[in-house]
């Protein structure tokens, strides 16, 4: 196979992310069609990108499209769904995170692809950020000796979309947004997590409050590793002064940091001496890199057969670390993990 075909379901923020880059910057990949239950926006969608076909529903799309694999980016409750329709049909899945919004309902995913033997990958891009990378090989080679500490920053500028307000259909803030903290957590920890801590506040979110009592919108996230490091996430929106994605990573020999604030380049220095750079404002543009490598990543991984990474697993993971993480909340004391790793 030469070229892989995609359908896009769900073309909204981050679908649009995934549709320019199949359509513009990998050659290897088709964008046959996008698919979205508001047609006005599959239409729009489709439009921006040159695709001359969208649709309302994946069936429909399932009917009259031929194509390998399919991206999905649509919410996050829908997921489960759409996966297995397109397992059933042996469509390679790459699927948009958090996997689902509940440990129950990605269970009931993992089972049904385990089953078929197609190509699955989540996705936490952050796994392809060059710098995020280099800082894994680095702790992975010893170069900073044994690991003390992980604590990642995810802050938001502006409060997400009202259907995450809702826990049960995105999981909740920590899913939402914090799902690529943890993952990273996960990964440069490279172990299961012992008890876990979660503290969470709404500071900000007096609407979402009202409609959703369980809301919050700043949260600390503490992991002690059993054998290993411990790892902080905190995360919150809307904090207004930027898109704030950072990591540090403490070592017995050294520290490594990830992640500005302010986008490298210009700063304006003013006759009342203050000094003034921009910030980072979107996810697309921080990450974009992220995004393009793990799309290019999945479509190499279906040409030559090989096994995606990030993988449903990691998925699964960061969606058992939440629901912990929301059980501790509730109790107001560290919850032990259980569950298979
Ligand atoms: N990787 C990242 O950094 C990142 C960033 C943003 C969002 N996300 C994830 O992507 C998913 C979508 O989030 P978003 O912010 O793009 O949302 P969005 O609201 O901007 O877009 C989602 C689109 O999906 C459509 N949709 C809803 N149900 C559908 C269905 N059953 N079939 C087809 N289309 C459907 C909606 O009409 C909408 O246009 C969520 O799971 C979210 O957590 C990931």
């Amino acid at each position: 196979m030469e070229k892989v075909n995609f359908v896009l379901v769900g073309a909204g923020r981050a679908g649009m992310v995934h549709a320019r880059n199949l359509v513009h910057y990998i050659p290897e990949a088709n964008l046959c069609a996008l698919v979205d239950v508001n047609l006005e926006q599959a239409r729009k969608s489709a439009e921006e990108v040159g695709v001359s076909k969208y649709y309302a529903s994946f069936e429909e799309a399932l009917e009259r499209e031929h194509f390998e694999a399919v991206c999905i980016a649509s919410l996050t409750f829908t997921h489960r769904e759409i996966i297995e329709k397109a397992a059933s049909v042996r469509k390679h899945i790459f699927c948009e995170k958090p996997l689902a919004q509940t440990k129950e309902e990605a269970e009931k995913i993992q089972e049904v692809v385990k089953k078929t033997g197609i190509k699955f990958q989540i996705g936490f891009m952050r796994r392809y950020d060059p710098e995020i990378r280099k800082a894994w090989e680095m702790v992975r080679e010893g170069k900073i000796g044994e690991l003390v500490l992980i604590k990642s920053t995810g802050r938001g500028p502006g409060l997400p979309p009202a259907w995450i307000w809702d826990r049960s259909k995105s999981g909740g803030m920590l899913a939402e947004v914090s799902s690529h903290d943890i993952d990273s957590m996960l990964w440069f920890a490279g172990q299961k997590p012992g008890t876990i801590f979660l503290m969470a506040r709404n500071f900000k979110g007096q609407e979402a409050r009202e409609k959703f009592p369980d809301f919050y919108d700043h949260y600390v996230l503490t992991v002690n590793f059993q054998n290993g490091p411990m790892g902080v996430v905190d995360g919150g929106c809307p904090v207004g002064y930027a898109y704030d994605a950072r990591i540090e990573i403490l070592g017995t020999e050294g520290m490594i940091r990830v992640g500005e604030t302010d986008i490298p380049g210009l700063t304006w220095y003013t006759l009342d001496k203050k000094s003034i750079r921009e910030t980072q404002s979107s996810w697309r543009n921080r990450f974009k890199e992220g995004y393009l490598e793990e799309m290019k990543s999945f479509i190499r991984c279906i040409i030559k057969d090989e096994k995606p990474s990030p993988s449903l697993e990691d998925g699964l993971r960061v969606v058992r670390v939440v629901e912990t993480a929301h059980q501790s909340l509730e109790m107001g004391k560290p919850v032990l993990f259980e569950g298979e790793w």
